[in-house]
């Protein structure tokens, strides 16, 4: 039997390497999961738990969406800000697990005047790897802009003069700060959802049923809201 057709008989759960398998880790702990490697070590892709039945999968951050939606995992995590560009189809997003908390922020050069370039109406050249979230909030401003799309190091933009501004993610803030860089606006808060291939909460109900409830009672904690299982 090929492996594809192994792991569609069990359970794939997508996650990328880094802060979101970091902090998905302890949640799938409270739901008895225990992940037999870390990838950061084994270099390994497919990682067997301690359930028979479920495998996760590493891939890139944004690219967990789509495995989700073509049904290659049955259930994955990703933050909001990459289920906005990635759009909705084909995916519930039935529980905000409230992991790798941030938010999606304008940034300027400390020594440009942004309350003054959107006074002026001016035309603006804005750098992001978010450009459906970024173009519709200048829209909504009426501001002109044009957009760059970029894939990281948002923060080096302004500074070598590809961009006035930049739509990026914030923490602490001190990417920001250790390159001269001010946030101007908040355009919102992000957070990190789990979602659901949607022929596989069919078809697969009864086996992901208990562990969307064991995410979402562990979730729980972090005060949420979410929508029916
Ligand atoms: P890709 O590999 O697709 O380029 P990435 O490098 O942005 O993705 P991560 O840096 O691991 O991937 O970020 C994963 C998610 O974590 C982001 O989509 C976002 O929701 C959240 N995130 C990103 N940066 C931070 C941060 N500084 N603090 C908290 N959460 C963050
Ligand atoms: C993210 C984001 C910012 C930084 C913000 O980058 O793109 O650069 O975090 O966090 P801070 O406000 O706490 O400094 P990340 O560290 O994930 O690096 P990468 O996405 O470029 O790999």
């Amino acid at each position: 039997m090929s492996q594809g057709k192994e792991m569609s008989q069990g359970l794939v759960l997508a996650l990328s390497k880094g802060r979101i398998f970091d902090q998905t880790l302890p949640l799938l702990r409270e739901a008895g999961i225990q992940v037999a490697e870390d990838p950061e070590v084994s270099r390994k892709l497919i990682l067997a738990t301690n359930r028979p039945d479920l495998r996760i999968i590493i891939v890139r951050a944004s690219d967990v969406p789509t495995y989700v939606q073509y049904g290659a995992a049955d259930f994955g995590v990703a933050g909001k800000d990459v289920l906005q560009e990635h759009g909705n189809t084909g995916l519930y997003q039935p529980i905000d697990l409230h992991i790798a908390k941030c938010r999606l922020s304008v940034a300027v050069r400390k020594d440009f005047d942004y309350a003054n370039a959107i006074r002026q109406g001016a035309r603006l050249r804005v750098a992001s790897k978010y450009v459906q979230v970024a173009r519709e909030h200048f829209a909504k401003k009426g501001v002109h802009v044009d957009m760059i799309k970029l894939y990281g190091s948002m923060e080096l933009a302004p500074l070598v003069g590809l961009a006035d501004v930049i739509v990026d993610l914030v923490d602490t803030g001190n990417t920001l700060r250790a390159n001269g860089l001010v946030e101007v606006e908040q355009i919102q808060d992000i957070t990190s959802r789990l979602i659901v291939n949607q022929a596989s909460m069919k078809l697969k109900h009864r086996q992901l049923q208990p562990v969307l409830h064991a995410f979402k009672d562990a979730s729980s904690a972090h005060n949420c809201q979410d929508e029916a299982l």
